[in-house]
């Protein structure tokens, strides 16, 4: 196996403050020292009268593994292929290294290694040669020693010479990244690589982003239709349907919080209130919204809670967990396919 001493866990030191309304959650961060890879403000495309991007914000800072998730159809490719150039944004901008896409576009491209589709290889030529091929036909005067270091960095170094029809999908996958990595990018893009691999082959997958994030410091943008792949490996992450922005955050925020919000409908908000006055419920009361009361609270604790009301003789007619991302994200995905 390559790449075993990796370890597979990254967090983020990124403080974030939530607030969420109906699934919108609005985070803002402390990103003073941090430098802005991608910056992208207002994106949209538009396919006659499909919105296939719509008025996308997002930020990528200098060594995020950032996680781009969405159900398909969301807006995922169209959104990297503007990153591209590959196609032409219908509006909004686009920032890279701190510089107009649409003016730096030869300098920005020359920093960016990436997989949109799934890699072509000439199936009859060995790894190697095939890395040798593209390396020429890229224009850049890369030396033959790289392209072993790459094949060595992604685990085919024993199978340079094998032809690329007898590699696996997770092989061919990995000899696209090393692909992307022979002219030394700072910023990497990558569409879905994990789709269709098995298991282990999305774990060496990972284990590659994950190498070349923390011992290479690249920034990664990743995208996926997949929660626990973006999970597993990004630092910070935005999900994105129908073209546009729900959520964004650090993904330790976003998904380990133990905590779980839940609402509660009583008859008589001002007396619930005064009654809970000094108890611990107080400490886990967040907000009003229309005739509800916002808890925020461990789940095992809802019963007790609504215990306590009724104990107070406060009539409670619902009480409500409200759903976490991963359950909404879950819907969505179900939706999508419908
Ligand atoms: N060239 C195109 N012409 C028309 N519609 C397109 C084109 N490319 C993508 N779309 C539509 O835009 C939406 C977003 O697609 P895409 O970006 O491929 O989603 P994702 O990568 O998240 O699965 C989809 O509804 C898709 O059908
Ligand atoms: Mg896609």
């Amino acid at each position: 196996m390559f790449l075993s001493e990796i370890h597979s866990s990254i967090s983020s030191g990124f403080p974030i403050k939530l607030g969420m309304t109906n699934f919108l959650i609005k985070c803002k961060f402390n990103f003073m020292n941090s430098e802005k890879v991608i910056e992208v403000v207002g994106l949209t495309k538009k396919y006659k009268k499909l919105i296939a991007v719509n008025n996308l914000n997002l930020n990528v800072y200098k060594g995020d593994v950032f996680g781009f998730l969405g159900p398909n159809g969301a807006g995922k490719s169209t959104t990297i292929r503007m990153l591209l150039t590959l196609i032409k944004p219908t509006s909004g901008n686009i920032k890279i290294f701190g510089k107009e896409l649409n003016k730096n576009r030869k300098e920005i491209l020359s920093r960016i290694g990436a997989i949109v589709e799934k890699p072509d290889f000439y199936l009859y030529l060995s790894a190697k040669k095939n890395l040798e091929i593209l390396s020429k036909i890229s224009g850049k005067e890369i030396p033959k020693s790289k392209i072993m270091e790459m094949l060595k960095l992604v685990g085919l170094d024993k199978r340079a010479n094998s032809k690329v029809k007898t590699f696996s999908h997770g092989m061919k996958q990995r000899l696209g990244i090393a692909q992307t990595l022979l002219h030394d990018p700072d910023l990497i893009i990558l569409d879905e690589p994990t789709t269709g691999l098995d298991p282990q082959g999305m774990k060496e997958i990972r284990d590659l982003i994950i190498y070349l994030s923390k011992e290479k410091g690249k920034t990664i943008f990743l995208s996926s239709h997949i929660l626990r792949e973006i999970e597993l490996i990004a630092t910070r992450m935005i999900i994105i349907n129908k073209g546009t922005t729900i959520i964004e955050g650090t993904v330790e925020e976003l998904l380990n919080s133990d905590s779980q919000k839940v609402r509660i409908e009583v008859d008589d908000i001002n007396k619930t209130l005064e009654i809970i006055k000094n108890t611990e419920w107080e400490n886990h009361f967040k907000s009003i919204e229309k005739n509800d009361l916002i808890f925020e609270i461990d789940k095992t604790k809802i019963p007790q809670l609504a215990k306590f009301l009724i104990n107070n003789n406060i009539e409670v007619s619902a009480v409500v967990p409200i759903r976490s991302l991963e359950d909404y994200f879950l819907r969505i995905t179900e939706e999508s396919v419908k």
